[in-house]
């Protein structure tokens, strides 16, 4: 496609209206959607299993798909201009190539894939997450493909990670302990749901081409095969812990703290990965990027300007977190890697 929109077809509109979405119901999904259809700019399709049990927000247009049947796929992202996939780390492994080759029969030309992690450039660390490679596969995929991808770096999610038990965190809320790694000091890039959901809301809401070659602004293109950094809170554990007592009324005595050293509790959890047990996964995941002087911390390349996010509060998030609680303990299966 030519860079610029005068050069386009005529009936060329130089916006994205139609983007399908897998996990509207999900996650994070859900808070993508939720800003989406806030906008006013779009309409959304949600891709989703006949025996879903997630809620799909009101106001999606529901396509059912089944996985073991690429037609049913590739008709519901017929026309669609943007493709946002977001699905369950737990589903299938070929899941995600499924959805991506689909999209390539249809004839989508941007996908935003699974992710929603760390700073992509960051090699050694995604290496050592072991998400580094699965996510560039992913992206890879897309491009031998055709099709274009933006990618979502946001670090971890601030109150799904603070909510979702010891592994992440270190917060146990039902049992008033905290597990801090070293000295709770090393820093971490960190966004909310809500925030995520909002940088993508944002992007898509941008024009998808600059008018001509003297338009400077944003466009959707700037970004295509690159990541969107951003950020809500840039955090140490014990920064967080102090969210944590000012929000929940509590001071050091109520309590339980121990402290471990990141790098052994990443080898014990990569033993527990290597020996099958994927509960080793978070811990493994989350000990790695709080490495004193090797952490997930990515503040200086995020573009929370360049999208016009706003500057949230810290205790606001951490009551998300702390409400998040008792629904992410429902969530077995997945809190369990
Ligand atoms: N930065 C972070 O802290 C962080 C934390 C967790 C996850 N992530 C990343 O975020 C992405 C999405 O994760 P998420 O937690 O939002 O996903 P999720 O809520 O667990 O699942 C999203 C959707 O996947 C769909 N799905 C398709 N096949 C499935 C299957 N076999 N089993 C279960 N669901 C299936 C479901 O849609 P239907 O039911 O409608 O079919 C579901 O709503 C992943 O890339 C993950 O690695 C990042």
């Amino acid at each position: 496609m030519s860079t610029y929109a005068k050069n386009q077809p005529s009936g060329f509109k130089n916006t994205i209206e139609r983007v399908a979405i897998v996990g509207a119901g999900g996650t994070v999904g859900a808070h993508i959607t939720a800003a989406l259809l806030k906008t006013g700019k779009h309409t959304v399709t949600a891709l989703s299993r006949e025996d879903s049990g997630n809620k799909l927000p009101e106001g999606v247009l529901v396509a059912t798909v089944d996985y073991d049947d690429e037609a049913t796929i590739v008709a519901a992202l017929k026309d669609q201009q943007f493709f946002i996939i977001t699905v369950a780390p737990t589903a299938p492994r070929d899941t995600h190539s499924k959805l991506v080759q689909a999209a390539a029969k249809a004839g989508v030309p941007y996908v935003m894939p699974n992710g929603y992690g760390g700073d992509i450039d960051n090699i050694k660390l995604g290496e050592e997450t072991m998400l580094g490679p699965v996510g560039k596969a992913n992206r890879d995929e897309i491009e031998k493909l055709g099709m274009q991808w933006i990618t979502v770096c946001c670090g971890f999610w601030y109150d799904y990670s603070l909510g979702g038990g010891e592994s992440r965190f270190g917060f146990d809320f039902d049992k008033r302990s905290l597990t801090i790694y070293d000295d709770g000091n090393t820093k971490n890039s960190t966004s909310t749901l809500s925030q995520v959901g909002r940088a993508v809301a944002k992007v898509l809401s941008l024009n998808e081409l600059p008018a001509d070659e003297n338009d400077k602004s944003l466009t959707l293109s700037s970004f295509l095969n690159k990541g969107v950094y951003l950020k809500s809170f840039v955090l140490s554990q014990n920064d967080m812990f102090e969210s944590v007592k000012r929000v929940t009324g509590t001071t050091d005595a109520d309590w339980t703290v121990t402290h471990e050293d990141s790098k052994k509790r990443y080898e014990d959890g990569l033993a527990q990965v290597k020996s099958g047990n994927m509960a080793g996964f978070a811990k493994l995941l989350y000990s790695r990027a709080f490495f004193p002087g090797d952490s997930s911390d990515f503040s200086a390349k995020t573009q929370n300007e360049l999208l016009g996010l706003p500057n949230e509060s810290l205790d606001e998030s951490t009551k998300v977190g702390i409400d998040m609680v008792k629904v992410l303990q429902q969530r077995f299966e997945r809190m369990a890697s």
